[in-house]
């Protein structure tokens, strides 16, 4: 039998990524859950860790090292929305700073302290959103969420070209329109159903795939 699959979901105190890092577990990896605060899901591990913060970024990649040696998959989860409905120009700089700091920097910060731990047929996912498609934008409206996911998006491109010659594959993804504290009450997906693709790019998509933006499986336009 071979060793578990390691794996570091960020922001798994609650909504999507807690549920994915709760089916990872299940499917039987070494899950360090990723949280600024409290206790991981049942049979994770859990990691502090803010994405904001380079300091913590760091003390995660030197724990995660100390304890498992290295890392198999990470996946960018963490996420914040702090301006849904807000017109462009009356966005508040605070919060677009504050949610390029979560939504862009973050998942780069976290990619560079742990890609040194990571070797061939590593995967790294980025869990974007529809609301960052060029193609799209200016549909829904979250000018600095919408920003920040844009962004995102080219980093997997950039990422995913750096990792090439490492082997390892790095992609962007929806969830859909999930039922979560971001996503709120109405949304027509579970936390689960959100989780699939993530799951998928996490374990089993071929990992000749790579530079991609997918949702549902399947690959969508930037
Ligand atoms: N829900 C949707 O419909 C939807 C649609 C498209 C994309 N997405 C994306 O899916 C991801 C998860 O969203 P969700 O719906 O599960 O949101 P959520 O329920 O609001 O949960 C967000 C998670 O991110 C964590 N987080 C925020 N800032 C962080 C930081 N600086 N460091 C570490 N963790 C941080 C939160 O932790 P705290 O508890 O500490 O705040 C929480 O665990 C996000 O990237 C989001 O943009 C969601």
């Amino acid at each position: 039998m071979s060793d578990p699959k390691v794996v570091l979901v960020t922001g798994t105190s609650r909504g999507i990524g807690r549920e994915l890092a709760r089916l990872l577990a299940a499917k039987g990896c070494r899950v360090f859950a990723g949280q600024r605060s409290g206790t991981g899901p049942a049979g994770t591990e859990t990691l502090v860790l803010d994405v904001s913060d380079a300091a913590s970024v760091a003390a995660a990649a030197a724990r995660v090292r100390e304890a498992a040696g290295h890392l198999d998959v990470l996946v960018n989860n963490a996420g914040i929305l702090l301006d849904e409905g807000v017109p462009m120009l009356e966005v508040d700089e605070a919060d677009f700073r504050r949610t390029l700091e979560a939504n862009t920097l973050g998942p780069w910060r976290v990619a560079k302290a742990f890609v040194p731990l990571m070797g061939r047929g590593g995967r790294i996912v980025n869990v974007s959103s529809s609301g960052g498609q060029l193609a799209s934008m200016g549909g829904w409206v979250a000018p600095s969420y919408n920003t920040s996911k844009t962004a995102l998006n080219a980093i997997t491109l950039q990422l995913a070209a750096a990792l090439k010659g490492r082997g390892i594959a790095v992609n962007s993804m929806c969830p859909g329109w999930v039922a979560t504290d971001m996503g709120g009450a109405s949304a027509p997906k579970t936390p689960a159903q959100g989780s699939d693709t993530a799951l998928w790019l996490a374990l089993e998509a071929p990992t000749s795939l790579t530079g991609k933006f997918l949702q549902d499986r399947r690959e969508i336009p930037w």
